[in-house]
């Protein structure tokens, strides 16, 4: 279960992910990085926490997904929306997927402000998911912004996902709130936790934010990589 790679490798881990379907029959899996002291965050930003295998293996879980969701707060503070490398496209053609994954925002009440539009550097535009669509002036001429009915709706969102766009793999990248939220409705199938070798204390948000949660969880495998550990875990739904 543990591995090690050489240094400077580009391993093919989490090549031919198999995730068992969960809510809506979507395999939903979502993907972070900590430090060790738990913090999602270095001064606001993620960079800095993964290295490059880190963000290696970020584009080949994204190389699986058919879309990839993010928090409002995300997207702002991250350049999220970064094209697949071309060598992870075969794959995907071999598959029947579309080249690139689609971008979706879960919003809610957040407006996107309108610097994000430079961030698209994607074909295809992102959903914009939002309580208030009136409330995102600007998103309309970058994304297709869905109203969602009442807040924190993720239930909504997935449905939307499954019915309207065919999504069949999910990947949640959080933030702490969306992945939370994520939990919290029992979406997430697998999580996939990087664990940077870094103390850094201070205020940041940590893995999980806002509500409480209780969720077993059990370890499928953990890689290691220059003191940097990347690990994969099944997430227990709750007895009835
Ligand atoms: N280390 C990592 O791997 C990593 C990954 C991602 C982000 N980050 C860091 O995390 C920070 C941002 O995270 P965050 O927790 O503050 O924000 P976030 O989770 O990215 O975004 C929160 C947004 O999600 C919306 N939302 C949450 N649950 C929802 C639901 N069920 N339905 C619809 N919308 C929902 C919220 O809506 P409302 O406005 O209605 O509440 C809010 O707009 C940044 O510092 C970023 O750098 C780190």
């Amino acid at each position: 279960m543990i591995a090690h790679t050489p240094d400077g490798a580009n391993p093919a881990w989490y090549d031919d992910l198999i995730v068992r379907p969960g809510v809506a029959g979507i395999a939903t899996i979502a993907n972070l990085a900590v430090t060790l002291d738990g913090r999602v965050a270095i001064d606001g930003r993620s960079s800095g926490i993964g290295s490059r295998l880190d963000r290696h293996l970020m584009f080949r879980l994204r190389a699986w997904a058919d879309c990839v969701l993010v928090g409002a707060k995300t997207w702002r503070t991250e350049p999220v929306a970064t094209p697949l490398p071309a060598e992870l496209i075969p794959g995907r053609r071999s598959r029947g997927q579309a080249d690139q994954p689609r971008f979706a925002i879960a919003a809610g009440r957040t407006a996107i402000d309108v610097g994000s539009a430079a961030r698209v550097t994607l074909s295809e535009r992102p959903l914009v998911f939002a309580t208030r669509p009136s409330g995102q002036p600007d998103a309309a001429d970058w994304a297709e912004v869905i109203p969602i009915e009442r807040r924190h709706s993720l239930a909504a969102i997935v449905r939307h996902l499954s019915t309207r766009c065919g999504v069949g793999r999910l990947l949640v990248e959080g933030g702490p709130h969306l992945l939370t939220s994520a939990l919290r409705a029992d979406l997430v199938d697998e999580l996939f936790l990087t664990i940077g070798p870094r103390l850094i204390g201070g205020s940041q948000l940590t893995l999980t934010a806002g509500a409480r949660l209780n969720r077993p969880c059990d370890l499928i495998s953990v890689y290691a990589h220059d003191s940097e550990l990347f690990c994969r875990y099944r997430v227990r739904r709750p007895s009835p």
